[in-house]
């Protein structure tokens, strides 16, 4: 009987993308096949997130959850991976002690070893518990399996850590310092998964445009000439990137978003704020003017371009003015999405260490007012899109309805229309006849079932 494996993720996409390489790792050294069915794992793993202290929390109760499971199998295997395993350590295992593998965002590709002898002799438990969340940089990606496409769109992480340490951030404490792969390497991943069938790929990094990879001849690549390189691969006809650093987006990158047509008309660039005492605080390195005047020179190039972004409310300190500025930094960008949190104090991070007068309840206040006001931006653009036409990539059957298809638009709009399933992995074009709060719904156009 195939063994199975349970990978619960919680957090970022480059969690998204190391839990779906670790099946695939599995999958080579264990013949383990991935189920969404925990109940019926053979090998349990969480992947965490510890961004957000409540992020941090859910994971305990997850493996608390498992506790009796193992009691009653003893042979399961239970494992803990990502932000919350490199910052905790040995110490989750005292807190739960039927854990037998912690492993952290850079040795998951030690994982084979530390859960033990498999393959077709089957699983056996580990002789003894394993932990290892050090940082062995570039070893993790030599060492993890060709990648297999699933579906049309596909991750391609091309950096791992973050070296800019915001002051409210672990990431770098638990992902370690910024380190790019080889030009090389990346490439031939991109070549191999458009062979696949793969046609849009979104380069991954925690702070991606400070990419920096080696090339063969000795020169640096950056995150625009990667782009530039990958959209002349064959197959290859759209390419997004995230997450990017407002600091790290230079004129060549700007320059990029006019120039090669395959890049999406949508970029992810996180403000945090916008208020430039708050800027400071964060150690985030650009002024609120800074990044307008970034997003003026990008509409230049492209106009357009719609902006998606992060924002942290109730940073410690933050005034009523501080709020009403990175409201009117909304208002003046109009951006079509956002993920925003009220502040999470870290441990070990400088701002944890910040005075933090103001009451929950008005950082829960705030927080509303900026999520309605993003809300209307969106709907706008939503509703503007009625009556126009756009090109979709079909990922496969809709979700809300299975003889429906489901695309994907350049401003990452899901669009839900009827039409035939041989579409799916292919792009068409699509009329967009009504918008809705989280989708939109579209008729195919005549020439689509001609779309390349
Ligand atoms: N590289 C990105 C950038 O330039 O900002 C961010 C990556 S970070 C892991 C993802 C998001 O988590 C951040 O943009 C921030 O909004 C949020 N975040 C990080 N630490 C946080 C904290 N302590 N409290 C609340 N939100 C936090
Ligand atoms: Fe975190 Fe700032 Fe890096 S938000 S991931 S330290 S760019």
């Amino acid at each position: 009987m195939t063994r199975k494996l349970y990978i619960r993720t919680f957090g970022c996409q480059m969690n998204e993308y190391d839990s779906a390489r670790t099946a695939d790792l599995l999958a080579a050294s264990h013949g383990l096949e991935r189920t969404g069915r925990a109940e019926d794992a053979d090998v349990l793993l969480v992947n965490t997130c510890s961004v957000r202290e409540k992020a941090a929390e859910k994971v305990f109760s997850e493996i608390g959850r498992w506790r009796a499971w193992k009691e009653a199998r003893p042979e399961l295997v239970i494992g803990v991976g990502g932000c919350v395993a490199s910052q905790e350590g040995a110490a989750i295992r005292e807190r739960a002690p039927h854990v037998d593998v912690v492993y952290g965002p850079q040795t998951l590709h030690r994982l084979p070893e530390m859960i033990g002898p498999g393959g077709t002799a089957g699983l056996r438990r580990p002789r003894r518990p394993s932990v290892d969340v050090s940082f062995p940089e570039i070893e993790k990606f030599d060492r993890l399996p060709a990648p297999r496409a699933d579906g049309p769109t596909a991750f391609v992480s091309v950096m791992e850590g973050c070296s800019k340490y915001c002051s409210f951030c672990v990431v770098p404490y638990t992902r370690g310092e910024e380190f790019s792969r080889p030009f090389d390497d990346v490439i031939a991943e991109v070549v191999a998964l458009a062979e696949q069938g793969v046609r849009e790929i979104t380069f991954l990094g925690q702070n991606v445009n400070a990419y920096r990879g080696a090339m063969h001849d000795g020169r640096e690549c950056d995150l625009a000439l990667l782009i530039a390189y990958a959209a002349a691969i064959e197959g290859i006809d759209r390419i997004r990137y995230t997450t990017s650093h407002p600091a790290e987006l230079t004129g060549s990158l700007i320059d990029v978003h006019g120039e090669v047509p395959e890049l999406v008309g949508h970029l992810h660039l996180p403000v945090q704020s916008g208020s430039d005492r708050i800027l400071g605080l964060m150690k985030r390195n650009y002024s609120a003017r800074d990044y307008v005047e970034k997003v003026r020179r990008l509409r230049a190039a492209r106009p357009d371009l719609s902006l998606s972004s992060d924002f942290i409310v109730g940073f410690p300190g933050e005034t009523d003015a501080d709020f009403d500025a990175t409201m009117d930094l909304i208002d003046e960008v109009g951006f079509d999405a956002s993920f925003s949190f009220i502040y999470s104090a870290r441990p070990g991070t400088p701002a944890a260490e910040l005075p933090d007068p103001v009451p929950l309840d008005v950082k829960r206040k705030r927080l509303a007012r900026l999520q309605t006001r993003i809300s209307e931006f969106a709907r706008d653009v939503s509703g503007a899109m009625v009556g126009g036409r756009a090109r979709v990539l079909v990922e496969g059957p809709s979700k809300k309805d299975p003889g429906e298809l489901r695309g994907r638009t350049e401003n990452n709009r899901v669009v839900n229309f009827p039409g035939p399933h041989e579409l799916a992995g292919t792009f068409a074009d699509v009329t967009i006849v009504e918008a809705l709060p989280n989708s939109l719904r579209g008729a195919l156009t005549g020439t689509s079932a001609l779309a390349p």
